[in-house]
């Protein structure tokens, strides 16, 4: 590195340290030790300025893997409030617990001999009908699920909507936390949208007749001569495709539909 690199470098490296000491410091609370950390990062971010270093209760930093589930309380404040440790910011004060894992009932079964009765559900989980309606979970949902109407709908048979409600559930845990009859929502909503995928809702039919299509062999022969080239010139095949525009609209088709 020449000495302006340096010089560069050093002056960067110098702002950077600065902006450090400039940002404020708020006091929160981890598993009720006192520490001091930047405002404005996420709690996962300062439990790691801290000193954590999280090999649980931390998954894709990008809320959706509800890994990362995360309770506190502000002082003054009766109320046990919910968030996911990657996308809530610290504020001052704050008694923060981590729950990356919240032990819950999940029931066994062999996939393949479910039906889509409703039975089948209420079978597998009967403390479905010990939900007493606090809409308890609704409020502890990061993701805005309307919860305990999803519940409701297990238990008035409707899989079909339980699983439309619970489709972004990422399964956390956070609801069951919370619930007054112990129930384990997210695993009676992974087996609705399972039941609903596979039993409810309608084939695809194009599906169908492109899995036909393969297994006919379709595309063998293409496929075997792709296989046979060297690789950059594949490379280059790739980089050369007609891909499908950001903004294609569904009936999008390329210009050569040989292989459509
Ligand atoms: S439904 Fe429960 S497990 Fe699913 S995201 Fe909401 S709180 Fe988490
Ligand atoms: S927290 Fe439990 S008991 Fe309360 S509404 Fe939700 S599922 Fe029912
Ligand atoms: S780390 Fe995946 S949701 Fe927070």
């Amino acid at each position: 590195m020449s000495a302006k690199e340096r010089k560069k470098k050093s002056a960067e490296t110098a702002v950077k340290e600065e902006k450090k000491i400039a940002a404020k410091l708020i006091p929160i609370y981890i598993m009720g030790k006192r520490y001091e950390v930047p405002e404005g990062l996420t709690i996962m971010k300062a439990m790691e300025y801290a000193g954590y270093i999280l090999i649980r209760g931390c998954g894709c930093r990008g809320g959706t893997c509800g890994a990362c589930g995360t309770v506190y309380r502000k002082p003054g404040d009766y109320k046990l409030q919910v968030a996911l440790a990657c996308q809530k910011t610290v504020e001052p004060d704050m008694y923060i617990a981590q729950i990356p894992f919240f032990p819950a009932n999940r029931a066994r079964y062999d996939f393949a001999k479910l039906t889509a009765a409703p039975e089948e559900v209420f079978k597998l989980y009967p403390e479905l009908f010990r939900c007493v309606a606090c809409n308890s979970c609704t409020k502890a949902c990061p993701q805005g699920i309307e919860v305990m109407d999803a519940i409701s709908a297990l238990k008035q048979g409707n899989i079909s909507e339980a699983a439309r409600l619970s489709f972004d559930c990422i399964q956390c845990g956070l609801c069951t936390s919370r619930c007054f009859g112990e129930l384990a929502q997210y695993h009676m909503f992974q087996l609705a949208r399972r039941i609903y995928g596979a039993r409810i809702v309608p084939r695809a039919e194009h599906l169908a007749e492109m899995v036909k299509a393969v297994n006919e062999g379709r595309y063998d022969q293409i496929l075997d001569e792709l296989k046979h080239v060297k690789e950059d010139e594949l490379k280059k095949l790739y980089q050369e495709r007609e891909a499908e525009p950001m903004t294609a609209g569904e009936d999008w088709k390329p210009k050569d539909t040989t292989y459509l």
